[in-house]
């Protein structure tokens, strides 16, 4: 269906969408972040408030010019967060009132432990730096863990695999230990996903089966990801 075919189908639906990289602070110059634009997160909030949903769009780290036309869109509300510490309050805060969530944001698994005030300095660390990394929260499995009723909470998953039967299976592992009820799975690699306009895209709903993929730019993948989510959501 082109959009005129599926204009307005996600009309009075609230949906929260995080999108990008969290960076954690090593000192107030430094931080461990990743390679996520944000270009996939903005693609679904901009497809979904075209569609008619009323989105407030969670933005970790993200491209300016991938989520302009998203902070211009009038059915889009968009939200800063920096760390994952930041985006798990900013979700546990809009969650709650929501019908769908999606989690594209690449959240840092790990933080520094204790982030320096001051600027570390090679005359302190001697040339040699060992810094302790904690676990951050789990933002997804909170969100399963105290999901209201009705609500659809979609989960992605950027995997380097590239034998498609292992990423089939890693992803179902994945899908399941998060207990969402639709993982967007993705093959990423040094030249692959980040940074390009296109994308490829797999969803497994709650049974481990293949719900649909999809394979275009951004926005096609997006549009496609709305269908499934529509697939699965009573109407
Ligand atoms: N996610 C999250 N909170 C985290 C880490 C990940 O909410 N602290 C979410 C991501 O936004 C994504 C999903 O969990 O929707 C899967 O992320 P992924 O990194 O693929 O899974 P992990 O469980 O972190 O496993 P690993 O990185 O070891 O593959
Ligand atoms: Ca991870």
């Amino acid at each position: 269906a082109g959009l005129l075919g599926r204009a307005r189908d996600l009309a009075g639906v609230r949906v929260v969408v995080t999108a990008g990289g969290t960076r954690e602070p090593i000192d107030p110059v430094r931080y461990i972040g990743n390679r996520s634009s944000g270009r996939q997160g903005a693609a679904v909030a901009l497809a979904a408030a075209d569609r008619g949903a009323t989105v407030t769009l969670i933005a970790a780290h993200v491209e300016t010019d991938a989520v302009l036309p998203a902070s211009a869109h009038p059915g889009i509300d968009v939200v800063r967060a920096e760390t994952a510490e930041q985006l798990a309050k900013a979700v546990a805060a809009h969650a709650v009132e929501a019908d769908v969530v999606v989690m594209a944001a690449a959240v840092a698994d790990y933080r520094v432990a204790e982030a320096s005030d001051r600027k570390l300095t090679k005359e302190e660390t001697g040339g040699q730096l060992t810094l302790s990394l904690v676990a951050t929260t789990d933002i997804l499995a909170g969100l399963v863990a105290a999901r209201p009723d009705g609500q659809t909470i979609v989960g992605f998953a950027a995997e380097t695999e590239t034998d498609a039967a292992k990423l089939r299976e890693r992803a179902r592992r994945k899908r399941r230990r998060k207990g969402v009820d639709l993982l967007a799975v993705n093959e990423v690699g040094w030249e692959k996903g980040f940074e390009s306009a296109d994308n490829e895209l797999m969803f497994l709903g709650s049974a481990d089966e293949v719900i649909g993929s999809a394979s275009g730019t951004k926005r096609e993948v997006a549009d496609a990801l709305w269908d499934a989510v529509r697939s699965i959501r009573l109407p």
